[in-house]
């Protein structure tokens, strides 16, 4: 029987955006070059989500632990940033794209601030995209701020410390209203998270391919996508096909 393809289609894809040094290395060039590279894969892929159903789409683009790099190197991914969403946003606001940034502020500059906080109330009321961009973003961080936030509730009385559910708990992520990726790609050949939403993506299918992220193509995203549709996501239940009562 021919398989149903749209049923099994990712609402949600979340993206590790890696390999850019050793794209820009492996061609002699300085690793800044790898990360412009990467953001015009970033503007393809978030044109191309589209044609794939895509509703939500969050991509890694600054960890909590990429401060440890060179200051040179952490500068100019600020700067990065801030010229994405200076010459992006009247685009992504024309397409529909509603833009979020997850990520702690503190360390971001206030002019990369200001424009983080133009770009998501200009885009707040669209709905064709949801656009989530993790920037200074650490899932244990993010875990860690939901549950202090919880605790000075419950220590001023306005939380019972016994409602505190998993649903509770996601509320104060990051990410609330978001529905949980269903898949999470990482892109560069390794194969660990590196502190990305690391509750979100409980049961989230990874997809882990070792093409370099500037080199990261509409195919690229084809063949991750054919790889969700054959999975079967049985969230700790018995297959559906095996059922026998
Ligand atoms: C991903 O590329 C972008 C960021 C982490 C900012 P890298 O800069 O990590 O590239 P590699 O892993 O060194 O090749
Ligand atoms: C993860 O990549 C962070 C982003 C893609 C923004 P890293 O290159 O920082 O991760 P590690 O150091 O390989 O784990
Ligand atoms: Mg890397």
């Amino acid at each position: 029987m021919q398989k149903d393809h749209t049923q099994n289609r990712p609402k949600h894809i979340a993206i590790i955006m890696d390999g850019n040094g050793r794209w820009a290395e492996a061609r002699g060039q300085e690793r800044r070059e790898g990360h412009r590279a990467g953001v015009e894969a970033l503007r393809r892929i978030v044109k191309q989500s589209e044609d794939f159903g895509i509703r939500h789409l969050t991509l890694f683009s600054f960890s909590t632990e990429n401060w440890g790099r060179p200051r040179s190197e952490v500068s100019f991914l600020m700067s990065l940033l801030e010229r994405y969403i200076e010459s992006d946003l009247a685009d992504l606001h024309a397409e529909g794209v509603r833009v979020r940034v997850i990520g702690r502020r503190d360390g971001l500059s206030d002019k990369i601030c200001r424009l983080i906080d133009r770009a998501e109330s200009l885009t707040a009321s669209n709905n064709r995209l949801f656009l989530q961009i993790a920037f200074n973003y650490g899932g244990r961080e993010e875990l860690a701020d939901a549950a202090a936030r919880l605790a000075r509730r419950a220590a001023n009385g306005t939380l019972d410390p016994e409602a505190i559910n998993g649903d509770v708990l996601a509320a104060e992520l990051l990410t609330a209203g978001v529905p949980n990726p269903d898949l999470v790609i990482r892109t560069s050949g390794e194969t660990r998270l590196s502190n990305f939403m690391l509750w979100q993506s409980a049961y989230a299918e990874l997809y882990f391919t070792d093409v370099l992220w500037p080199d990261f193509t509409r195919d690229d995203l084809q063949a991750a996508i054919d790889y969700y549709a054959e999975r079967e996501r049985r969230f700790g239940l018995v297959s559906a096909s095996g059922e026998t009562d």
